[in-house]
């Protein structure tokens, strides 16, 4: 079936897919951040801008309520962002009216705000089917690395985690609602700069 994930495609030498052109040398990796925006969604963006680099958000709905400026400022400012659901359900364990509802409120809500249709959701815990697949006119997008940041609240641990078990073409899962976390983040993104990573959005790794 058509659900593209980023171990499949992993092992389709993706430097050598953006854009067309072929880097053999080039290495590229996808910071993804869940579950917010949050309280330190905007220092995030501070930062991401300071270092021109672009990431990807993918929003719960029930967050975007009081910070749509930071919701628009994100796009304005070149980042992709996604569908995660309106209150962070796991799709597949509800009704479909109910999982209509979840996904297509959110996405409403981006596009009233951005102007930009959504294309990719994330999941939340991977829950994910061919029913839902074929019910959404959306690109589930999972992640290679895990560092588990929501759960060990720990910087350095988070840092360790990240830069042990990247490769090229990987996408990191991150969550920006967490002060570890975007801490961690500009740590893993001066460590992967200097190893010669460049950062895309996913839709860069994900499109055909
Ligand atoms: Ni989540």
């Amino acid at each position: 079936m058509g659900a593209l994930y980023g171990d499949e495609y992993r092992d389709n030498e993706p430097a050598q897919r953006i854009d067309g052109r072929v880097i053999e040398s080039e290495k590229v990796v996808a910071l993804t951040f869940d579950d917010g925006p949050g309280q330190y969604t905007d220092l995030l963006l501070d930062e991401l801008g300071r270092r021109g680099i672009r990431a990807t958000f993918f929003l719960i709905g029930e967050n975007i309520i009081e910070r749509e400026s930071t919701v628009k400022r994100m796009s304005e400012e070149g980042h992709l962002i996604g569908n995660h659901t309106f209150s962070h359900i796991e799709l597949t364990k509800v009704s479909a009216e109910a999982a209509d509802a979840e996904v297509n409120n959110t996405s409403i809500l981006i596009e009233q705000i951005t102007g930009v249709s959504v294309r990719f959701i994330r999941p939340p815990c991977g829950s994910w089917n061919e029913n839902l697949l074929y019910r959404f006119n959306l690109i589930p997008v999972l992640w290679n690395v895990d560092p588990m940041d929501w759960n060990t609240h720990n910087e350095e641990e988070i840092v360790q985690s990240v830069m042990s078990n990247v490769h090229d073409g990987d996408i990191i899962l991150l969550h920006d609602i967490y002060r570890s976390s975007v801490s961690a983040t500009f740590r893993i993104i001066d460590l992967l700069k200097s190893q010669g990573y460049r950062f895309v959005t996913v839709d860069e790794i994900m499109i055909d």
